[in-house]
């Protein structure tokens, strides 16, 4: 008798199907305000109680997180050590019990929702809304990756065969996973990225940008009390100098980055230069993303979607809209009423509940955002500056240019350019967004079907909104990700996304 081999005797998903009842979603306190109480730019709080005790909670969960040490590079060494031993038991343990664990972190974070709102607030300077909603996009992850993580790896699929031959094709992790995530979604993208990586069967290490390490502490704290075995997971802290030791690492099996196209290059030059297995790398980047506004839009919908598309977050969203095609016969009018709606901005402290946009990460990053303002200033015509305190705040800019080629950058802050355009050359617009190289985000406001569905239809853009602004994309529901110079794909909150975190393996016996 031919031996079976353990993986097609495994039942399938036997282990751990745990009840929803005992991974119950709470509510966050961005669910208890009703949708008629938001608007594009933000939540208009009307449930003034559900508000107020969560700004008590907040206030008391505010404590400030200890300094956390960069590691060293040996530090770094030990960690994918540790993991590679971690490998072996947890890409055996059942595809259930990995799901289970993602759940019940996700009713963690729901659970202590003040503590990582605060967080959010200190370390990563987001606005009240911007940290509910990176919360509420951090549990989302955790649990689609677990729904998804069941169907994929719960057991393997039968392949037809002749008579007398049994064939199985299974989903199994590859081994150590580096996981490098940026300080713009510092929950959020953080935990996307390590619970794809553990629900597909890897061992992690995982490491944040440097700006924002406790927030990670704190995330890998709370990953570990929700069952992911430590040896499992791995965080090791800095800045790109232990990224690099990471990534040229012997033994990994593969890199998930999500951060600039100049840092994805440069791991793919290493992984090339590498001996050993051939490690894929699934990199997210940015974009130089657009909007086309024709004559048709509805102006006071475009002004919205305009300011929260360039302005929420400060602009530090990759998806965040950069380059505005306003058809020329409305330029006047549109840019009026987008710079009058900017005006309407509260620039500040982002602890204050009616602040709009709050800080850009660092001085570094002002100073850049300066240098293109003040570039700006001669090269193209300035309709609207913000105020902004002292700090390390930019205000909000709408320049004009003369053309989009200007722009030859991704300027990672609340400066927005504007390009007029005529009707007949709306092809010239399409060729300028794709000689960015970029294909991230699109945004389209036309009330014309035909036109419409020929832009769809021409550009290569991996997230195109219409009619409505252009960030935010929802787990499970709008999959992210982009093109080109904007990533290798696949979609992150998509049904694809795991799949490339995995390896497969064809069993066939000869029965
Ligand atoms: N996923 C974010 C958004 O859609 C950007 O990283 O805005």
């Amino acid at each position: 008798r031919v031996p079976v081999p353990a993986l097609l005797q495994r039942p399938a998903d036997a282990i751990v199907r745990p009840q929803a009842a005992a991974h119950p979603r709470i509510p966050l306190p961005c669910d208890l305000f009703a949708p008629e109480r938001r608007n594009s730019r933000g939540v208009e709080f009307g449930a003034r109680t559900a508000l107020d005790q969560l700004l008590t909670d907040v206030k008391a969960a505010a404590a400030d997180p200890k300094p956390i040490a960069d590691a060293t590079p040996n530090q770094a060494n030990a960690a994918v050590a540790g993991a590679r031993t971690g490998f072996a038991a947890w890409s055996r343990t059942p595809a259930g019990t990995r799901a289970a664990a993602l759940e019940q972190a996700a009713y963690l974070l729901e659970s202590r929702s003040a503590r990582f709102i605060a967080l959010l607030q200190r370390e990563g300077g987001k606005t009240l809304d911007d940290a509910l909603s990176e919360l509420r996009e951090a549990a989302d992850f955790c649990r689609y990756y677990a729904a998804q993580g069941r169907k994929l790896f719960g057991s393997e699929t039968a392949m037809p065969g002749p008579t007398g031959e049994s064939n199985a094709l299974a989903m199994r992790g590859r081994g150590v996973f580096v996981a490098i995530s940026p300080w713009n979604f510092p929950l959020a993208i953080f935990l996307g990225q390590v619970t794809a990586a553990l629900m597909a069967g890897n061992s992690v290490v995982a490491k944040p940008a440097e700006q924002t390490p406790r927030i990670a502490r704190e995330a890998v704290a709370l990953l570990h009390e929700a069952g992911i075995p430590k040896s499992a997971l791995h965080l090791v802290t800095g800045d790109g100098r232990i990224g690099a030791v990471l990534t040229a690492h012997p033994d990994i099996a593969g890199i998930v980055f999500t951060g600039s196209t100049e840092v994805a290059r440069s791991i793919n030059r290493t992984l090339a230069a590498k001996d050993g297995p051939i490690v894929p790398l699934i990199a997210e980047t940015g974009g130089i993303n657009a909007m086309i506004a024709d004559a048709t839009a509805l102006p006071e919908q475009v002004a919205d979607d305009v300011v929260t598309s360039a302005f929420r977050s400060a602009g530090q969203r990759c998806s965040a809209l950069r380059l505005l095609f306003v058809q020329e016969d409305v330029a006047d009018r549109m840019i009026e009423m987008i710079a009058g709606a900017a005006r309407e901005l509260k620039i500040g402290d982002p602890s204050d509940v009616a602040t709009h946009v709050g800080p850009v990460i660092d001085l570094e990053a002002k100073q850049r955002l300066e240098a293109h303002i003040a570039r700006m200033k001669t090269e193209a015509r300035l309709h609207f500056a913000g105020p902004a305190p002292e700090g390390c705040f930019v205000a909000p800019h709408i320049f004009e240019l003369k053309e989009a080629g200007q722009l030859t950058e991704e300027v990672f802050g609340p400066i927005l350019h504007v390009v007029r355009y005529r009707a007949e050359n709306l092809e010239r617009v399409l060729q300028a967004i794709e000689r960015t190289g970029y294909g991230l985000t699109l945004g389209v406001h036309s009330r014309i079907d035909d036109s419409i569905e020929a832009i769809i239809d021409r550009v290569q853009v991996g997230n195109i909104y219409v009619n409505r602004n252009m960030i935010g994309a929802v787990v499970g529901v709008q999959p992210f990700g982009g093109n080109g110079l904007s990533g290798t794909g696949p979609k992150a909150g998509g049904p694809h996304y795991l799949a490339r975190f995995a390896t497969e393996q064809t069993v066939t016996i000869n029965t």
